[in-house]
């Protein structure tokens, strides 16, 4: 019986010391450990023996076990530790080796000026208002005081989809929309968006483009307020430099209306003024039509052209860059305003 012990640990051991990978360890220790491996079967064989003999050869059997159990999990650090290395060995990196180019986009600069806008008025207090590019006629003209027969709609010339539907001309409608939804509450919004103008004759210009809407309706709003305002985008847009001019000018839903010029200082050094906006006094039948009583609220509005503050701000020499998606153009606002 001691020999069939010994022979059994000598052939458990030299196993264990071949064993190339840990699936084999774990095959050499369910041969000999487990519920029915040798060891076991040996303990089995235990009730064979005369009763004297049993202690002792018990306690042989435990000896045998812990001694391959020893093995094991030295044998199982070993390996572990191979298998650890070859890993590191196969995943190795060259950190001297270049990184990979990754491609940044960039926001396109018709949107930096939107958001750039939207920030300044959001923080003095206006909400930002959206509406449907495809208008109601009677938004984008009735309700900002141009009836059918009107001449300024000939100004706006229109992409009708059906009689009383078109691209809107202007983002104006969204007053219009925005009065009736505060059901003569006080407000101030800004609403950018495309508008669309039927345009054949000249190449420079878009059939598509982008405004910037804002309108302020509460009691007491004067000249002043709205002249605030515009001041107040012009600087944060082009820098505190700059002075602004209003000249009269003709709008159906403004009354009165100017057109607004901003300063810049031409080569010679002298002061020039470049047109960038539309703007007015809410005019009382628009107010009227809107919901508001015009004895007791008062508003002021503006338009601004985002393409045409781009191009001032950017220095861009044709309108047709911004809808090209060119990248190399893209490309070169990146990080601009941010
Ligand atoms: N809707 C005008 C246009 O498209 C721009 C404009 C002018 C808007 C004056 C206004 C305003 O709100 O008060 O040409």
């Amino acid at each position: 019986m001691k020999e069939s012990l010994e022979l059994m640990k000598n052939k458990a051991l030299m196993a264990i010391t071949q064993a190339e990978n840990l699936e084999q360890l774990e095959g050499i220790r369910v041969q000999f450990l487990s519920k029915k491996g040798e060891v076991s079967l040996l303990m089995g064989t235990l009730r064979d023996l005369p009763m004297e003999e049993r202690p002792s050869f018990g306690a042989e059997v435990n000896l045998l076990k812990a001694s391959i159990e020893e093995a094991l999990y030295d044998k199982k650090q070993i390996l572990e530790e191979q298998a650890l290395a070859a890993i590191l060995e196969k995943e190795k990196i060259d950190v001297t080796l270049p990184g990979y180019q990754f491609y940044q986009g960039a926001i396109h600069p018709l949107n930096q000026v939107i958001e750039d806008v939207e920030d300044l008025f959001v923080g003095l207090g206006y909400e930002v208002a959206e509406g449907p590019e495809l208008e109601n006629d009677h938004y984008n003209f009735e309700m900002m005081n141009l009836d059918k027969e009107h001449p300024a709609r000939a100004m706006q010339d229109s992409f009708y989809t059906d009689e009383n539907h078109l691209l809107r001309t202007h983002t104006s409608p969204v007053q219009a929309r925005t009065m009736l939804e505060k059901k003569g509450k006080p407000l101030r919004i800004i609403c950018p968006g495309k508008v669309y103008r039927r345009d054949d004759d000249d190449p420079t210009h878009s059939h598509q483009f982008t405004q910037i809407e804002g309108l302020v309706i509460d009691e007491h709003i004067t000249f002043a307020n709205l002249k605030d305002a515009l001041l107040t985008m012009v600087r944060h847009l082009f820098g505190h430099d700059r002075i602004i001019r209003l000249r009269p000018s003709y709008f159906p839903f403004t009354e009165p209306s100017v057109e607004v010029d901003v300063s810049y200082q031409k080569k010679d050094g002298t002061l020039g003024w470049i047109e960038v906006l539309g703007a007015g006094r809410v005019h009382p039948r628009v107010l009227e039509m809107g919901g508001y009583d015009p004895k007791k609220f008062q508003g002021f509005a503006f338009g601004v052209g985002v393409e045409r503050i781009a191009i001032l701000k950017y220095k861009i020499d044709d309108i047709r860059h911004f809808y090209l998606n060119d990248i190399r153009f893209l490309s070169q606002f990146k990080g601009v305003n941010r």
